[in-house]
């Protein structure tokens, strides 16, 4: 086997391990002949436990094609059971629509990049392994190279402030819009080296990991695709049904929490992809589930599960149950 087939064949190995199944089913309550959307397919793990759960029929998402053999894998398991669907989820309506179906019952999105996607440093995610500086789930639109090398320095800033919450934006915009004179930064080694020299790390971790979870979120629009998918997903879901929501850092489940609470009647909503506040003290949308407590807070990954698995550490599930009450 030559070196580049053996890291093939170690990313293939590498398989995404799903993120809190046994609470995101709990959640689901996974029923005969109900109908489910895995908003974020990646490797497939929600997709395959949901349809091992129950006789239901499961659409499934993923805006990166890469997914699609495994897609295919699960297609031929069971059969007349799973769909994948190449796309946005934000599109989920549209995407549903096309294949003739209006409402559904349960809804779950796992927000984020998959380890297949971090894992191959051909797709730019990463920080430690170098790759071209990429960072498109879909391979389509601009890259992370296209903003570091052409957005002006404020801007920089901004993204690697507000979408990564890095206390020293400004310097490194600097520092970017310096070296990038000199020759355009391709690489993701070249910029982690930029950022290492501004940003100190601290508890073992890696000074540029703020500034690769900016750039990854402004590059795939991920905030905006999250609000977008809130409201979709209420258009969507019969009485009953289950919106569950698995985040990996507080821009998200801010969002998630603002959106459930507003839904719910509990509080002002405020976000401009989302229905009015007005209308949200009118009529909730959605209730909160008693079966998860403490009812307001999400839940969070066992310890065990934390330990084997790190990318579950920052892990928050909320899930909330929609009403009759019109989208
Ligand atoms: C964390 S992984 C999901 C893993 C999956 N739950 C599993 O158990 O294998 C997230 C996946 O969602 C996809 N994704 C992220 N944002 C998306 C979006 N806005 N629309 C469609 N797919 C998206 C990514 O391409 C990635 O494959």
């Amino acid at each position: 086997m030559s070196g580049g087939e053996r890291a093939a064949k170690s990313r293939e190995n590498a398989r995404h391990i799903p993120v809190m199944l046994p609470e995101v089913l709990e959640a689901m309550q996974p029923t005969d002949g109900e109908i489910y959307l895995d908003g974020t397919f990646g490797a497939g793990g929600y997709s395959r436990a949901l349809l091992e759960a129950a006789q239901c029929t499961v659409y499934a998402i993923d805006r990166d094609p890469s997914v699609k053999a495994l897609a295919e894998k699960l297609a031929e398991a069971f059969p007349g059971r799973f769909f994948w669907l190449l796309g946005s989820f934000s599109d989920m309506v549209q995407l549903l629509q096309a294949k003739g179906v209006k409402s559904i019952h349960g809804v779950v999105l796992d927000i984020g990049v998959s380890s297949m996607q971090i894992d191959n440093a051909e797709r730019g995610f990463s920080f430690k392994n170098d790759g071209p500086l990429d960072m498109r789930m879909s391979g389509q639109g601009e890259s992370a190279a296209d903003i570091v090398n052409n957005a002006d320095e404020e801007e920089l800033a901004n993204i690697l402030y507000y979408y990564g919450e890095e206390r020293q934006s400004r310097q490194i915009a600097r520092a970017i819009v310096k070296a990038r004179l000199e020759a355009p930064i391709m690489r993701t080694s070249e910029l982690a080296n930029i950022i290492r020299r501004i940003v100190r790390g601290k508890d073992g971790i890696d000074p540029s990991t703020r500034s690769f979870q900016a750039l990854r979120i402004k590059v795939n629009d991920e905030l905006g695709e999250l609000e977008r998918a809130l409201g979709a997903a209420e258009q969507l879901l019969v009485k009953d049904g289950r919106l569950v929501m698995v985040t990996f850092h507080s821009l998200e489940d801010r969002i998630v929490k603002q959106f459930f609470q507003s839904r719910s009647g509990e509080t002002r909503g405020g976000s401009r992809h989302l229905p009015p506040v007005e209308a949200t003290q009118k009529a909730a949308a959605y209730r909160l589930p008693t079966f998860f407590l403490p009812q307001r807070k999400p839940v969070l990954a066992s310890q065990s599960e934390a330990r084997i698995n790190p990318r579950a550490r920052s892990a928050k599930l909320r899930c909330a149950i929609r009403t009759e009450v019109a989208a």
